[in-house]
């Protein structure tokens, strides 16, 4: 539901990810085979690739090589692929449902899934350490190490801690904010951030572009919390009604409807102002902050 000129920009952001992919994940004759099957189902399952196309974008600006950009970009997508896999699992928001299919634990058994999903993170390092990634490995250090922050338990993991708390906590908007910077926010930024770490950009630019980042982020997880109100299964591919269900605290559920749809475009027009020093070569950039709200899925 983007521009022509986004929706391409997205399409080949996924065919350089999913051209990785094919690369890496052989599945081998033998019983452990099943995990790396499992992988596949969950990786080729149809995400946007909003994530590594915000790092092959952002890596664009700095003419970083297609080769260094294509695996970080496939790395991002494997860690996120591993926090939704984890996500759907009974224990946590038990979802049948990711990307119009049956969830991974549902596809295959809630023990393949968790080890899919360990694999999946494993993976992600594996493909930064590698030096087919960046020649330099002060660079690659830096990667692993930003990753691993927006992962662990200040980033991904914390938030999804802090999520699975929040119906029983009184929060306000303000700890709702930490709450979803950190479960979401925290892999988004890092996608901008690895784009500017492989362009050995200067504290300034990298400064505007995480303020980029740190905007679309607060305002895609919004989003994602409108449309399990608003949109039908058929759009989103996953499960709606969820939070409610669950007794999440969303923006949606603190602010009602409009004013976390009037948060969410404050939020992306703030993000596109923090790139006023770029010309036309960020307009994808531009671009994707508006797409991340008006996104049907
Ligand atoms: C879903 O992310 C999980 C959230 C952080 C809200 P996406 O909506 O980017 O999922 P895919 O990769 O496109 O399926
Ligand atoms: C999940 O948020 C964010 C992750 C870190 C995986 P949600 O639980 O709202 O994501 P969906 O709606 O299931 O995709
Ligand atoms: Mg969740
Ligand atoms: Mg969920
Ligand atoms: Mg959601």
């Amino acid at each position: 539901m983007g521009t022509p000129k986004l929706e391409t920009a997205l399409k080949n952001a996924s065919e350089l990810i999913d051209q990785r992919l094919r690369d890496i994940l052989s599945v081998p004759d033998a019983p452990e085979g099943r995990v790396v099957e499992a992988m596949k189902y969950t990786l080729m399952g149809g995400g946007k690739r909003l994530r590594g196309f915000l790092c092959i974008e952002t890596a664009k600006l700095f003419d970083v090589e297609e080769t260094h950009y294509a695996r970080v970009a496939t790395s991002i997508e494997c860690a996120h692929s591993y926090s939704l896999v984890h996500d759907d699992l009974p224990a946590m928001d038990d979802d049948d449902m990711r990307r119009g299919r049956p969830s991974l634990h549902k596809a295959f058994d809630e023990a393949t899934a968790i080890l899919a999903g360990d694999a999946l993170v494993t993976l992600a390092f594996e493909i930064l350490a590698d030096e087919q990634t960046h020649p330099r490995k002060a660079v690659r250090l830096d990667l692993i190490s930003s990753f691993s922050k927006a992962l662990g338990t200040r980033g991904m993991v914390g938030g999804q801690m802090f999520d699975l708390m929040s119906p029983e906590l009184e929060l306000d908007a303000g700890a709702l904010t930490r709450l979803q910077k950190m479960k979401t926010g925290a892999l988004i930024e890092f996608s901008v951030e690895a784009g500017c770490i492989l362009g050995q950009v200067p504290d300034n630019t990298r400064i505007a572009l995480n303020a980029y980042a740190h905007d679309i982020g607060l305002a895609f997880q919004i989003a994602d919390d409108l449309l399990d109100v608003e949109a039908c299964q058929d759009d989103i591919g996953k499960t709606p009604g969820k939070d409610e269900a669950s007794g999440k605290v969303t923006f949606v559920s603190l602010l009602g409807l409009d004013r976390a749809k009037d948060q969410a475009r404050i939020l992306v027009d703030q993000a596109v102002g923090h790139l006023e020093n770029f010309g036309s070569e960020a307009d994808a950039l531009r671009e994707a902050a508006h797409y991340v709200i008006i996104r049907g899925h």
